[in-house]
């Protein structure tokens, strides 16, 4: 049976999550608005991935015998002022999440949790590669500048993007 306290740490870990999924999806929606498919593409594959991460600890609380709250996922905002706003915000968001998972991974330590501590390493080295793959994007857009013919070959190439369910990557 899980301790309490990390019982309900990991419960608003899974509405982080959600949340994530829930901006991501809202970012997918705003750049099918302004005509970047690509872009679209790229947000509601990170979405999905979202929900696998929600998921992943939603299945965890309940090996362990946990009790799972499900808690009101806030609105996320809706409209930014270009794809590098977007980004940039994403970014932040991220290593927001970064810090939510150090403090579960302290927590896990703290409570001498050794099954928690060896769940939450997958998910530190998945946002290690969420913050790469943002700062990545990031740094082409700055060097894309207002260039119509650059953004639309980023769009392009994030078109490619496809969903990987997490269940065939383990
Ligand atoms: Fe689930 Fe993007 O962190």
């Amino acid at each position: 049976m899980i301790d309490k306290e990390m019982e309900e740490a990991i419960n608003k870990q899974i509405n982080e999550e959600m949340y994530s999924a829930y901006l991501y999806l809202s970012m997918s929606a705003y750049f099918e608005k302004i005509g970047l498919k690509g872009f679209a593409n790229w947000m509601h594959v990170q979405y999905k991935e979202e929900m696998d991460h929600a998921m992943k600890f939603y299945r965890y609380l309940i090996e362990r015998g946990g009790t799972v709250r499900l808690y009101g996922i806030k609105e996320p905002p809706h409209e930014w002022k270009s794809p590098l706003d977007a980004f940039e915000q994403t970014l932040e968001h991220e290593k927001h999440i970064t810090k939510c998972i150090n403090y579960l991974v302290d927590l896990a330590e703290k409570k001498k949790d050794r099954a928690t501590f060896n769940m939450l390493q997958w998910y530190i080295d998945e946002q290690v590669e969420e913050e790469a793959n943002d700062e990545e994007i990031i740094a082409r857009l700055k060097l894309i500048g207002d260039s119509p013919q650059g953004i639309f070959m980023l769009d392009r190439e994030l078109a490619q993007r496809t969903y990987v369910p997490l269940a065939s990557e383990e």
